[in-house]
């Protein structure tokens, strides 16, 4: 069975490491077809939409999508939205997978990746002067992504830790917190502790090895990922996956363009390639991925992004030969 992947390179030098991780996964060989897609703040600028109907009806008919990184500007342009955002929740990709691994370190964070502080509930009142987000939380949306994250812990070191600030937020917060509870006791085999997340962000930053998986809830997730990307060697090596209930996921490097690098050829794709090992497991190619993943682990990238593409796929390949 084939499986349709769909690239979308995006911005900057998203046009650069999704190239390289395709490279790298064609050495492969395996059933695999491509198409590319296209998004982003380029796009916005000749085409008026950031996700043009095209690229969004070619991902509904993949089995994942492979995304590099798209440009947004930090104030607001009429018309324009991010891509990712958009994606993530047209295909209701509500699990944000991002692990990381260093020495004695081996972290994967399980972000809720569709509501909490970014449920786009935002408003000002009182002519400006005043700014209001609204912070979601649902039974629905904390039982399936503990449910996820119960199930990551299955094929890992069996340990949840439950992230949240339950003692301030009591009602948001209290909500996920006893459902995720709720949820461990159908996985008896898992251990299951909960932190709250200042604590957590000293403990990850103390001592990382104490940690397995982690679940929270949206911006949470969102900056302790990042704080476990730096204990381990940064955005050149983080990847990750957004998964929803069905195809396609969504496997993305963690960074962003960066606009400051782009077209100089020095970009790491690991991030990308490993992105692209994430999405082989899921789709079934576990020991295939888990080769990949290892290989570009042990590859350092010395600032060239062709030589460490090329690189990666000498060794795949003389691998493959032994
Ligand atoms: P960034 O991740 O693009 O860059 C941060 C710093 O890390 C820069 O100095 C950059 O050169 C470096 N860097 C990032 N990836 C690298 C790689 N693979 N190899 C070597 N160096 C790398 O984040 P920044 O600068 O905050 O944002 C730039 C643009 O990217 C913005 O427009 C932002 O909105 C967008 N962005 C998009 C994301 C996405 O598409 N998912 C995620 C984060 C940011
Ligand atoms: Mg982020």
């Amino acid at each position: 069975m084939t499986h349709i992947i769909t690239l979308i390179p995006g911005d900057g030098i998203g046009q650069e490491v999704i190239p390289a991780a395709r490279a790298v996964l064609e050495t492969l060989n395996l059933p695999l077809q491509f198409r590319e897609a296209k998004a982003g703040f380029g796009v916005f600028q000749t085409y008026g939409t950031a996700l043009p109907d095209e690229t969004l009806e070619q991902c509904a008919t993949s089995d994942a999508i492979l995304f590099g990184a798209t440009s947004s500007p930090m104030t607001k342009v009429t018309g324009y939205y991010s891509p990712i955002l958009a994606l993530r929740q047209h295909f209701d990709l509500f699990a944000n997978l991002r692990p990381v691994r260093a020495d004695a370190i081996d972290v994967l964070t399980v972000r809720e990746n569709t509501e909490g502080l970014y449920s786009g509930r935002e408003r000002t009142e009182d002519d400006g002067q005043t700014a209001i987000a609204e912070r979601v939380i649902t039974a629905r949306a904390s039982e399936r992504i503990m449910r996820v994250a119960c199930e990551q812990a299955m094929r890992r070191r069996r340990y949840v830790t439950i992230v949240h600030k339950a003692n301030v937020l009591k009602e948001t917060d209290g909500l996920f917190r006893r459902v995720a509870f709720e949820v461990a006791r159908d996985f008896p085999a898992l251990t299951v502790d909960e932190l709250l997340v200042d604590v957590a962000a000293l403990k990850l930053v103390e001592d990382p090895a104490r940690f397995d998986v982690i679940v929270t809830t949206n911006v949470f997730g969102d900056i302790l990922s990042d704080v476990a990307a730096g204990l381990t060697g940064g955005l050149g090596l983080a990847a990750s996956a957004n998964i929803g209930g069905q195809p396609p996921a969504l496997f993305e490097p963690v960074h962003g363009s960066a606009p400051d690098i782009t077209g100089q050829g020095i970009a790491d794709p690991r991030a990308a390639i490993l992105s692209a090992a994430m999405m082989l497991d899921h789709l079934g190619y576990a020991a295939e991925a888990a080769r990949l993943h290892q290989i570009t682990y042990q590859t350092p990238h010395t600032g060239d992004t062709q030589y460490t593409v090329e690189a990666i796929c000498a060794r795949l390949e003389s691998d493959s030969d032994a």
